[in-house]
């Protein structure tokens, strides 16, 4: 008569290990340009950087998701390690804005993980920031709890000169703008910009050109330009060299260029830019790049 008995304590052993264990929890939400690191958005257009943070307690083997707001899209779907401290501690999979995270190995003990995830704004999204302001994101979880996140999208400053930059993957073109204020040209100036990247870059010198932006929208962002010319241009593939008159009318002058990137494994890399007035330089600045290489 032993044994039913014993079948019964197997049983319920049984019972006992399905029994998920779920105290996990998030503990935050962060979202930034990926380009700048900043919550303040000159470019809509560039990738965010959505970082999530939370408690794992021990042993927890239920899964747990987190929702991302509907205005982000191309979140990859391939699957990746939760982290803690370097180490993989659970899997992470994205699929319909639906972030799962579960655990196949549960951990021995509690801990914290974070993961991230990057993603650009849908079509419908960007249409409907018209004008400069912050918008509000709120990120719901499985375990209850929900982020307010915002980001602030600004418009392009009229005082500083501003850069930006982007990658073709197709084609593992590089472009970069450079937006000169026409207050910045009472003088004639020389600008000096050269892509930084740890890999060696080519500019792609014949397709550089220069526009006289002559009406902007709420941003600052262009809508109509004519092209200009230098009237000294010693721009080589390793930089762009060009010296502008300062009888120009209108917002700013942009300078485009492309470059050729000819080390896959470059995945960021930086403008260095330089106006300089009768051969001193007034004012250097730096910008971020890489973001669309996701
Ligand atoms: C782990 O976290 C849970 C849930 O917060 C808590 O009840 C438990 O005491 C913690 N265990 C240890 C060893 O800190
Ligand atoms: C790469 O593609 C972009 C967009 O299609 C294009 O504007 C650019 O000129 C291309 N670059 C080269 C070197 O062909």
């Amino acid at each position: 008569m032993l044994l039913p008995f014993q079948f019964l304590i197997s049983c319920l052993s049984a019972v006992r290990l399905v029994v998920a264990i779920d105290n996990s929890f998030f503990t935050s939400v962060d979202i930034r340009d990926v380009t700048t690191s900043y919550r303040h958005v000159l470019d809509p257009e560039h990738w965010f950087m959505i970082e999530a943070e939370l408690f794992v307690c021990a042993g927890q083997d239920k899964d747990v998701f987190l929702s991302i707001p509907e205005d982000f899209t191309s979140i990859a779907e391939t699957p990746f390690n939760l982290l803690h401290k370097s180490q993989a501690v659970g899997r992470v999979v994205a699929q319909d804005n639906i972030v799962k995270i579960s655990f196949p190995n549960p951990p021995s003990r509690n801990i914290t993980a974070s993961f991230k995830i990057v993603a650009k704004l849908s079509k419908d999204a960007l249409v409907s920031i018209g004008e400069p302001q912050v918008v509000e994101y709120v990120f719901h979880s499985s375990q209850g709890e929900s982020f307010k996140e915002w980001l602030n999208y600004v418009g392009k400053s009229m005082d500083e000169v501003t850069v930006n930059s982007g990658h073709y993957e197709h084609n593992r073109t590089t472009w970069y703008t450079v937006d000169v204020p026409i207050t910045q040209l009472d003088e004639p100036v020389i600008i000096f910009s050269e892509p930084r990247t740890d890999a060696y870059t080519k500019i792609h010198t014949d397709k550089t050109r220069c526009e006289l932006v002559t009406s902007v929208d709420a941003f600052n962002e262009a809508t109509e330009w004519v092209p200009v010319k230098p009237i000294e241009d010693l721009s080589s593939e390793n930089a762009i060299d060009m010296t502008f008159d300062k009888n120009l009318e209108g917002f700013y002058l942009r300078i485009i260029y492309f470059a050729e990137r000819l080390d896959r494994a470059a995945n960021s890399g930086q403008v260095n830019f330089q106006k300089r007035l009768s051969g001193e330089i007034d004012s250097e600045r730096e910008a971020s790049e890489g973001a669309d290489s996701f």
